[in-house]
Order: C-alpha cells, then structure tokens, then sequence
C-alpha cells in the first residue's frame, strides 16, 4: 500500500512539471498515461495485491489519480489547441484582409469632368450660396415678383426669414459674380439647387446644375454655340449630334435649348427622348442686356453668353442611370459600379 502511494506521488510530480505545448506531445502523454497499456491501467493492476482491508482506500487513491490525469490531459489539449490558434493569426504568410475602398459619386465624376473641359477653355470656376435671397435668385435674373416663370421653380423658403430661400438654378451664382466683377467674365458656376417637386424617378427636390458665364466685348451667339459644340464632343464623343431650339428664359435674349441625339437608344427611340430620338442638356443664350445693366455693366459695350445644365441629365445620358432617386439613395451596389471609372 505504501508502495502504491509512493508511485502515485512520484507520477503525479512528473505529470506536474511536464513541459507540453503541441498536440503530438499531447497525444504522446495521452498514451503514456491513459493508453490501453498506459500507466493508469498498470497501476490498476495492482489492486489484486493489496490485502482486502485496505481495498477501499486504494480504490478511492487509484480513482482520484486517474481523476487527475484525465483532467491534466483535457488541460494540455485546450492549451495545445490555443496554441495553435495563436500561430494562426500571426502567420505572416497568409494574404492581408481586404480594405474597402471607396469611389467618387457619380454625380462628383461628371460634374468634375464637366468643370474641367470648360477650364481648358479658360473659364475660372465660381461659387455661391444654396441659401440666397430673392433679388439674386429672381429679381437681378429678371424675374420679377408677379413673373409667371417663377411658377417653374417653386422652391423652399426659410421661416426666420421669408426673404431667404434654397436657390431654384446656379444661375444665382452668375449675379453674385457680376456683382463683384467687372468684364471680361469667364466662369463656370457647379452647384447644388433646389425645386418643391414630388419626389420621382424624373423629378427630386435637390438635384445639380453647372451654369456658364462669358461677358465680354463682341462675344456673339457663333461663340456660345461653338463653345457649346466643344462641350458635347468633349463630353460624349465625335458622334454626337446636336441641335439648338429657340426657346425662352427671362435672363437672356435670345434663348436657346440644347438637344443631342439620345445616347440611350441610338435615335430609335425610347421614353428618356420620350420617342423623339434627341435629349435636351441645357439652357442658354445670350445675356439679356437688363441682367447686365443690373449690375452696372454697359450693355453697348459688352455682350455675354450664358448657359446652365443640370448634372443629373449629363450623367444618365453617360451613363444610362434611368432613375434621379438612386443618386441620393446611398446604396452600395450603385456607387460601386463606379469604383473604377476616372
Ligand atoms: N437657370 C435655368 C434653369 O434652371 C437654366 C439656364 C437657362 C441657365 C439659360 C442659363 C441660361 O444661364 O442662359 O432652368
């Protein structure tokens, strides 16, 4: 008897200062001690030795031993298998997790596409302010309080101040700018602008427009529409064709809309051209002679052209977008078609 509780001791001391750290050396001790020949079972054998008075107490010491070594060996395999979950995460040699990298808006890509043709032409780039006051949104721009033209561009108002509204087009920029600057003027004025529209895929309430400005002396309407015709070809290619339709807007004299064949259905027609095979882009004309006595610019001395486009159209036109509500939805699987588009 006390020659068994001599060898339980001494192994208990040897399982105790065993160094193991991987599973072969887990599976080795798995064996050594627990193994069908295994050191438990050897000791078991022992019991046929031990007189039948002391039966129980070895029993009870065998038992706790074996207890012992089954829970020492659950132990070495959790460690063991820590262990190489640790190697894992830093093994240097396994390729690095992706990081989502982001792209420009579409509305972004062509609105900078757009700016910067018109900076090779030499036109300067000009800013204003969304929320603008009636004088410089309609009244410099002639349009005056009762002006029926003002029903197509109902806006927001701001209560602490009904004179304050969100500018209807960016062609409030161009006022600013004549304001402050004398001729020559060459700019071009991108921004956002606002209409109290029923959201759809055809209308929103904000949407974009980039406006043009050029005053100086003798420029003409041959300029406005060849600058015009360098825009589309810069734009959408040599292909393109283009027609110009006499139209009317309060801030220029004469007026004329801008149509290209309709890049959707090649001319044959579908409902973005509404079956007409051509897509108006902008509005223009030659400034009217009021706008520039407005601020002071001698109307027998200079002439100006003018234009505004909303960046929207350009960009369904480019690139086949058929709904304005999927430009201010933030979803993903839109705005990454165009992670690779510069
Ligand atoms: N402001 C006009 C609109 O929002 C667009 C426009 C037309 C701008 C003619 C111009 C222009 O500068 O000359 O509908």
């Amino acid at each position: 008897m006390n020659h068994l509780l001599q060898q339980i001791e001494n192994y208990k001391q040897e399982i105790n200062n065993c160094a193991i750290t991987n599973a072969d050396e887990v599976e080795a001790f798995r064996i050594k001690y627990l193994g069908t020949k295994g050191i438990v079972k050897s000791i078991m054998g022992f019991m046929k030795d031990v007189p039948n008075e002391q039966k129980k107490e070895a029993g009870q010491l065998l038992n706790e031993f074996k207890l012992f070594v089954e829970a020492k060996y659950e132990s070495l395999k959790a460690v063991s298998s820590n262990n190489q979950d640790n190697t894992s995460t830093i093994d240097i040699t396994l390729p690095g997790s992706p990081t989502l990298v982001g792209s420009r808006h579409p509305i972004n890509l062509v609105r900078n596409k757009i700016v910067s043709i018109f900076q090779r032409l030499g036109f300067a780039i000009a800013e204003g302010p969304e929320i603008e006051d009636d004088w410089h949104n309609f009244g410099a721009m002639n349009l005056p309080e009762d002006h029926p033209a003002r029903d197509m561009q109902d806006t927001f108002y701001i209560h602490q101040n009904p004179a304050w509204l969100l500018r209807t087009h960016t062609s409030s920029v161009q006022a600013r700018v004549m304001e402050n600057q004398k001729p020559p003027i060459r700019v071009i004025c991108p921004g956002r602008v606002y209409r109290n529209e029923t959201i759809s895929a055809r209308a929103h309430c904000f949407f974009h427009q980039v406006e043009g400005l050029y005053i100086d002396e003798k420029v003409s309407f041959a300029d406005l529409k060849q600058t015009l015709y360098f825009f589309v070809q810069e734009m959408f290619g040599k292909d393109v064709k283009v027609r110009f339709r006499p139209s009317y807007f309060p801030f220029t004299e004469p007026s004329a809309e801008m149509d290209i064949s309709c890049l959707i259905c090649n001319n044959n027609g579908c409902n973005v051209c509404k079956h007409t095979g051509w897509v108006e882009i902008l509005g223009s004309g030659m400034v009217h002679p009021k706008v520039l006595e407005n601020f002071g610019i001698d109307s027998n001395k200079y002439t100006g052209f003018a234009f505004g486009m909303g960046v929207e159209r350009i960009c369904q036109l480019k690139y086949r977008v058929n709904d304005l509500r999927l430009y201010s939805q933030n979803d993903v699987r839109f705005l990454k078609q165009f992670t690779s588009v510069v």
